[in-house]
């Protein structure tokens, strides 16, 4: 089989930019992204594409009706192409079985059915969704219970590793492509012709071929290990808080021993985004499920470290803020779950902002590239709080950093943009009231700077010393008043007897 014509189900964060990118470096080939979502479709084919990912813009507009296309035909794109890639949600179970925990995979058994219900010849069925081990047999059953005569399918898993914010560098730059296939004449095949497709770009040494389960754990596995040096980073943090050590002086010192690495070790508020919590949960769901409760709970640690995490922050704040956020504007920068991305799936910033406003503060919030509404739905869901009109009084989004700032007690950094760190500290400083917290959950502000301009900094993973001038004086303030107002108190106890 040459492949000519390429389909892939689904035109998420993953489909969208994936089939681009094959579009744009292979023009021999068409490619149709197909999607159940009319808005996403509408989207897609519009100006302003449904996602933001630096320089995706660009491929998709050099590409777009050339041999790339975005519809709503799912039923034509499956039955032109040689080749499909099912590029659907896997979210965590809400429901039933393993609810809370286990992959939901009935987005890809209703493509897998789809496929099997609207195909005329013969397909390579690419698995690019994250799922658990042996997803691949209920796609490949599905397959041969409806194969008609002369029509056969070969599953393949070739999971994604892209990272949003640099997405299209990812996928340009890939430090590996995997494929795992059947161990068949058949399965060979097919992993030559998914290969050549990549191979239009990238080196073959960097595509690895495996077995399909191997491949399949191969994608869980690197995102448990990725999420697990966070956690660990993070767990080290709260031990440089508690002893004075600085948590980015101990990641350099065990990032520079080769066998370590320097990458992922940034300490933060803890990780978010849609993966990293999900597919670990599978992971530990799978573990339990083969009686090896020993692994689940090792993997299990790796989330509670990161709830931790999120946690501790949060009472931090409140914590320094004379342990009271009620009816206190507080700035917060950012809510995204990372910088150069607008998603919010999994954001730490919603459990901290959910945490503050469970305390009562009102959040002035500001995010680049975060649409005020995603925000809004995002802290009064369900799953955050029982009080959605209450929440909602107390959030303010602004457009505008500087109008977020006024009258707030404190700054909180909850994603790592990169314009926080130009912003004029001084002319916030300003408008703040007095004693004003900058809370960095980031890390990436300029403290000595900021406390020198005569801000109270609190970070992940250090404390500072010079803080505590500030903090006396905070302190002192404070004691005065809760002094003054039990003299008052005592007066009116006076008079009144
Ligand atoms: P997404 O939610 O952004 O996109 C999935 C799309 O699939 C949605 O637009 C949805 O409407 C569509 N869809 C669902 N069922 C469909 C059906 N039956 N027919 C047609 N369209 C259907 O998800 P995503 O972030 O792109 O993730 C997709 C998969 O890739 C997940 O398994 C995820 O774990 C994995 N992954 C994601 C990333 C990432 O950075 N987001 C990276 C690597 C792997
Ligand atoms: C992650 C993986 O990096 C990708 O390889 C994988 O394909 C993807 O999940 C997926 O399967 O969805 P992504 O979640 O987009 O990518 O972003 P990351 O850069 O991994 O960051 C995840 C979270 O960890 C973010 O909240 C980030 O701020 C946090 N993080 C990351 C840290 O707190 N410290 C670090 O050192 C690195």
């Amino acid at each position: 089989m040459v492949i000519k014509n390429v389909c892939c189900i689904g035109a998420g964060y993953v489909g969208g930019p994936t089939c681009s990118v094959i579009a744009w470096k292979c023009p021999d080939l068409r490619v149709t992204v197909v999607d159940k979502s009319e808005m996403r479709i509408n989207q897609w084919n519009s100006d302003k594409l449904p996602i933001y990912e630096p320089g995706l813009d660009e491929v998709v507009m050099e590409c777009r009706g050339r041999n790339l296309f975005f519809s709503l035909d799912i039923d034509t794109a499956i039955r032109d192409a040689d080749l499909i890639f099912i590029s659907v949600n896997t979210p965590t179970k809400t429901y039933g079985v393993g609810k809370g925990r286990a992959a939901d995979l009935k987005f890809v058994e209703s493509c897998s059915r789809k496929i099997a219900q609207v195909a005329t010849g013969p397909k390579i069925v690419v698995e690019k969704s994250t799922v658990p081990v042996r997803a691949a047999e209920s796609i490949i059953n599905i397959l041969t219970a409806n194969t008609r005569p002369g029509i056969s399918f070969q599953v393949l898993s070739n999971p994604e590793f892209l990272s949003e914010g640099t997405a299209i560098e990812d996928l340009l730059n890939p430090d590996r492509v995997l494929i795992g296939g059947e161990e068949s004449e058949g399965g060979a095949k097919a992993i030559e012709e998914l290969s050549w497709i990549y191979q239009h770009w990238i080196p073959a040494k960097k595509i690895l071929t495996t077995n399909t389960w191997s491949s399949e754990l191969s994608k869980l596995a690197s995102n448990a290990f990725l999420a697990q040096r966070v956690s660990s980073i993070n767990a080290i943090s709260a031990v440089c808080e508690a002893t004075g050590a600085d948590v980015s002086q101990v990641a350099e010192a065990v990032g520079h021993d080769s066998r370590v690495g320097p990458k992922f070790l940034q300490a933060s508020v803890g990780f978010g985004g849609s993966c990293f919590q999900k597919d670990l949960l599978n992971l530990v769901y799978i573990a339990e499920c083969l009686n090896l409760p020993e692994v689940a709970n090792y993997w299990q640690q790796v989330i509670n470290m990161n709830e931790y995490q999120r946690s501790r922050f949060a009472k931090r704040i409140v914590e320094c803020l004379f342990n009271s956020v009620t009816d206190k504007p507080l700035a917060v920068f950012g809510f995204a779950f990372k910088k150069n991305t607008g998603d919010t799936r999994e954001s730490p910033a919603m459990y901290v902002c959910s945490h503050l406003l469970e305390e009562g503060a009102h959040l002035n919030i500001y995010d680049p590239k975060v649409a005020p509404d995603q925000i809004l739905q995002d802290l009064t869901s369900a799953a955050m709080t029982s009080e959605p009109e209450r929440v909602k009084r107390l959030i303010t989004i602004c457009d505008d950093p500087y109008e977020a700032v006024k009258e707030a007690h404190a700054i909180v950094i909850l994603t790592e943009w990169d314009e926080f760190k130009s912003y004029d500290y001084n002319k916030m400083l300003l408008q703040m009231k007095r004693p004003a917290f900058v809370f960095d959950g980031r890390r990436i502000l300029n403290h000595s700077a900021l406390i020198d301009l005569g801000y109270h900094v609190e970070t992940i993973g250090k404390r500072f010393t010079r803080n505590a001038l500030v903090r006396n004086a905070a302190t002192r303030q404070h004691w005065h008043r809760l002094q003054r107002q039990k003299v008052a108190r005592n007066n009116i106890h006076h008079i009144m007897h």
